[in-house]
């Protein structure tokens, strides 16, 4: 062959792709085929009037790729091959219910926060400070376990605030509870039985199926869980939030905290991971101690986040390991890195260190506070139709009603209003109870819609 009609034009892309790309291109239509010889570099270079160093690139592209061979004095040859993957457009991604954002006009899911409130000035000036010449070090990897400055910093903050006394080294951060679970399902081994709460947080069953772990759902009254079910069990380790049950909303008894210390000490293999997702925001009473705080023979494992107090986006949670655990694990740990961008954590570090964590958990919590008390205000005005519990923490309140209708007709009937709504069925392993309860989430409804709010909701189930 003695020429090859390939247009070019003058544009941004390099002569030589342009010729690898549309060379290519022959090749995959067929236009070229097996065994077709190529034009000389020269020829090709004085036909397009280009260099033949330009010829060059393109046929050394096209010889990498496996398009075309060389053959030594005879030239270049368009190959045999089998199947052409067509490089074109990416496709198009079509639209399903999940990746299209469903514009409610209430949202009462349990996982939305207040965003009116957030430090948006403060977080820019620390995020200016540090994505900065002078801190070219976080372009590296850092520690496996999150960096020693946000380690020390909630070291700090939950000794102060949640009585949990452990040090840096014990702490482990990651980018959720269940990444964190799924490291924890890793140390803990084949062997262990996990209970979890039934209601419970739904996101940790995936991370059990996904592990083929087995499960073994434990009752929960207002009490919290039902330990003495616990105690009858083969479970190893039980998965609780002790502080603000989730979904309930119930505290755990301090005899019942007793007895699963007790029965966490009875066997060396025995753990308990104590969930404290949103301790931060109880509104009525003194804190109630974190279970760790009251754990004399480290067999707590202490988890928390930061998805309540700072923002669910940004993806980091914490770990504290017991000593035992952290001597047997420190070496299986430091094998996967950290899955927390280094500056983000530094950013919070920061935030914690001068001061300005506690003042948005205090700013924060006093407007959930106010919401709680719109929530409250609003559904007693439809009681006794309706009764609510759940109320002195946290961002929603459960509200159960007297009605022959299920979840599931009362949530569509929601849906159709363009109101989101869960019901408690969602939470369970199992459920014996019938009455057709729900999660009331108000942390992403505007204080003075939260009125209206209900009302729409409740108009549209007819109460
Ligand atoms: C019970 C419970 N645990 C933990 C979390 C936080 O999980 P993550 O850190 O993965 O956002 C939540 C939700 O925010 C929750 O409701």
């Amino acid at each position: 062959m003695e020429f090859l009609f390939i247009e070019l034009q003058k544009n941004n892309q390099p002569l030589y792709e342009q010729i690898y790309e549309q060379v290519r291109n022959k090749i995959a239509d067929n236009e070229l085929q097996p065994g077709d010889k190529l034009p000389s570099k020269r020829k090709l270079a004085n036909f397009l009037e280009v260099s033949q160093t330009t010829i060059e690139l393109a046929y050394a592209q096209l010889h990498a790729e496996g398009y075309i061979r060389s053959e030594a004095r005879r030239g270049f040859f368009v190959e045999q091959i089998d199947e052409l993957t067509p490089v074109s457009a990416p496709v198009a991604l079509t639209e399903t219910e999940e990746t299209q954002k469903l514009p409610y006009l209430y949202d009462f899911s349990p996982g939305t926060i207040d965003t009116s409130e957030f430090p948006f000035a403060t977080w820019r000036k620390y995020a200016k400070e540090i994505i900065d010449e002078s801190y070219q070090d976080l372009l590296q990897l850092g520690h496996p376990q999150g960096d020693a400055e946000l380690r020390s910093e909630i070291a700090h903050y939950i000794a102060h605030s949640r009585g949990v006394q452990c040090t840096p080294e014990q702490i482990i951060i990651g980018s959720g509870t269940e990444q964190l679970m799924a490291l924890l399902l890793r140390m803990l081994g084949e062997q262990s039985l996990f209970a979890i709460e039934n209601p419970g947080y739904l996101q940790m069953h995936p991370v059990f199926e996904h592990h083929h772990h087995p499960i073994v759902p434990i009752d929960v009254d207002q009490d919290g869980m039902i330990v003495e079910q616990l105690i009858q069990s083969e479970a190893t380790a039980a998965f609780v939030t002790p502080s603000h049950q989730f979904p309930t909303g119930a505290v755990l008894s301090a005899s019942r905290k007793a007895a699963l210390l007790n029965w966490a000490y009875a066997r060396k293999e025995r753990f308990i991971i104590e969930d404290d997702y949103d301790s931060e925001f109880r509104y009525s009473g003194r804190p109630i101690p974190s279970l760790k705080s009251l754990d004399q023979h480290g067999k707590v494992i202490y988890m928390s986040t930061f998805s309540k107090a700072f923002m669910p986006s940004l993806r980091m949670a914490y770990m504290v390991l017991p000593p035992t655990l952290y001597e047997t694990f420190k070496y299986d740990v430091i094998q996967y890195a950290a899955t927390v961008p280094r500056f983000d954590q530094h950013i919070v570090a920061r935030f914690m260190q001068n001061g300005h964590f506690a003042r948005h958990l205090n700013r924060m919590r006093t407007v959930y506070k106010r919401k709680m008390q719109a929530v409250i205000e609003t559904l007693d005005t439809f009681s006794p139709t309706l009764t609510f519990f759940g109320e002195h923490a946290g961002m929603h309140v459960m509200i159960q009603l007297d009605d022959d209708r299920s979840e599931t007709q009362l949530v569509s009937l929601a849906k159709q209003q363009n109101i989101r709504i869960v019901g408690i069925s969602q939470y369970y392993v199992q459920r014996a109870e019938q009455r057709p309860t729900f999660l009331l989430g108000f942390g992403g409804i505007p204080n003075e819609q939260i009125p209206k709010a209900i009302h729409s909701l409740l108009t549209c189930w007819e109460l």
